[in-house]
């Protein structure tokens, strides 16, 4: 398996196409820009020697985005094969994985070849994992096509599916050999899962001030700088993502950070049957915890009415209509909670966020203080 010559050098901006090295164990580089979708052959060609790529998209991104993939991996040499899924998270699972490996072996894909994860989170992971598994792990380019999967899921080497006991239980750290984002893609993405992304987004903001920054900056969606000021606010967003995931590649520790407005999140997701979307559900999780923090004097006023006019702009809600009890039941049933207690990334102000372990009596406190019982978007 063979890496682009300049995966050690320093991140280059260069006419609004931006690289960011991730020093990972096994290096690579995420290439963000307008237009890039075409140049995902030239990407694939230099990350591998073998030259057959099996392409996995979902029903819904293959038709819209499979044609410009398949002729750039061809203009590049490749022999192009795919496979296509149904789309959502119902999908993300054992049967699906095996499915996917069974096109593998009957292509009999060798270590030498590539597997593309053209689509949003469900696609990065399950094609990820499957990658990660067959012959003991064959490349995977990620080409992200949901915002949350370009400023989240596509980096970081993540991989998993669902099991009945939840979500995300079987999994393996991998790493993808490039990760390939036009912001472009995005003009197919249907309204609502724009949120999704925003959610991540704005939860980027609250660890980096510079997102926040930007993210408050960004020009009204019709106007003509819109996309460049999206490409770099996606980024911006890769590169907190990267400097986290350097330090902590398998979360052992300071990872977990990525995980602020995820402990509330998850366990809306779970009280409500997954009939929340993740990202709409860090949002909430995002508010509860911030207004704790406030109430209980760790964090100034002015960092909830931040937070609450860009998950209003963003179309994120603020509301938690679910009481304590149910989700910190919710929540003790998270993979992440262990013994009597859950690590908290506390939101102390934008740009201190704090690790702290939680013991379950003083997170049921801070939902209690969190939840609002008055107006649903006031302090
Ligand atoms: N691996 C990680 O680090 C990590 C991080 C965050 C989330 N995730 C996972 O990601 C998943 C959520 O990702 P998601 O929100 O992208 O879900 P998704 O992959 O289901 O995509 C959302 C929907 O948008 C559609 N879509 C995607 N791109 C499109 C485009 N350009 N045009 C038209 N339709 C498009 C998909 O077909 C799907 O219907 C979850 O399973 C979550 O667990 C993983
Ligand atoms: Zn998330």
């Amino acid at each position: 398996m063979r890496r682009p010559e300049d995966l050690t050098k320093e991140p280059r901006m260069n006419d609004q196409t931006y690289e960011i090295h991730v020093p990972t164990g096994e290096p690579y580089a995420v290439s963000i820009g307008r237009g890039l979708i075409h140049r995902v052959g030239a990407t694939a060609a230099a990350c591998v020697t073998g030259r057959r790529a099996l392409v996995v998209s979902d029903g819904n991104v293959a038709p819209l985005w499979g044609l410009p993939v398949r002729w750039s991996l061809e203009g590049a040499g490749f022999e192009v094969h795919d496979w296509t899924f149904p789309a959502g998270e119902q999908s993300k699972s054992p049967d699906m994985l095996m499915a996917l490996i069974h096109r593998a072996a009957e292509l009999r894909l060798s270590r030498r070849d590539l597997v593309v994860a053209l689509g949003g989170g469900v696609t990065g992971d399950l094609a990820g994992l499957a990658a990660a598994l067959w012959c003991r792990g064959v490349a995977c380019l990620q080409v992200p096509t949901s915002l949350l999967a370009m400023v989240d899921s596509s980096v970081g080497g993540k991989t998993a599916v669902n099991l009945p006991a939840g979500k995300n239980l079987m999994g393996v750290f991998s790493q993808p050999v490039a990760v390939v984002c036009d912001p472009d893609v995005l003009e197919t993405l249907p309204e609502d899962e724009y949120a999704n992304g925003w959610a991540e987004i704005v939860k980027y903001g609250m660890l980096d001030r510079g997102v926040a920054e930007m993210l408050e900056d960004l020009p009204e969606e019709d106007s003509s700088e819109y996309p460049d000021a999206l490409t770099a606010l996606i980024a911006r967003c890769v590169e907190v993502k990267r400097d986290v995931v350097a330090a902590d590649e398998r979360e052992g520790s300071t990872r977990a950070l990525l995980n602020l407005g995820h402990t509330v999140g998850h366990a809306v997701e779970r009280v409500t049957g997954y009939g929340v979307p993740h990202g709409r559900a860090v949002g909430v999780g995002l508010a509860v915890l911030t207004r704790a923090m406030v109430r209980t004097g760790r964090a100034k006023p002015e960092v909830l009415s931040r937070l609450l006019r860009l998950l209003d702009r963003f179309g994120l809600s603020a509301e938690c209509p679910w009481g304590p009890d149910a989700l910190l039941e919710a929540a003790r049933a998270d993979k992440k909670s262990t013994g009597g207690s859950v690590t908290l990334v506390l939101p102390c102000g934008w740009g201190d966020c704090r690790l702290e372990s939680t013991r379950f009596g003083d997170f049921r406190k801070l939902l209690e203080i969190g939840i609002p019982t008055d107006a649903p978007q006031s302090c």
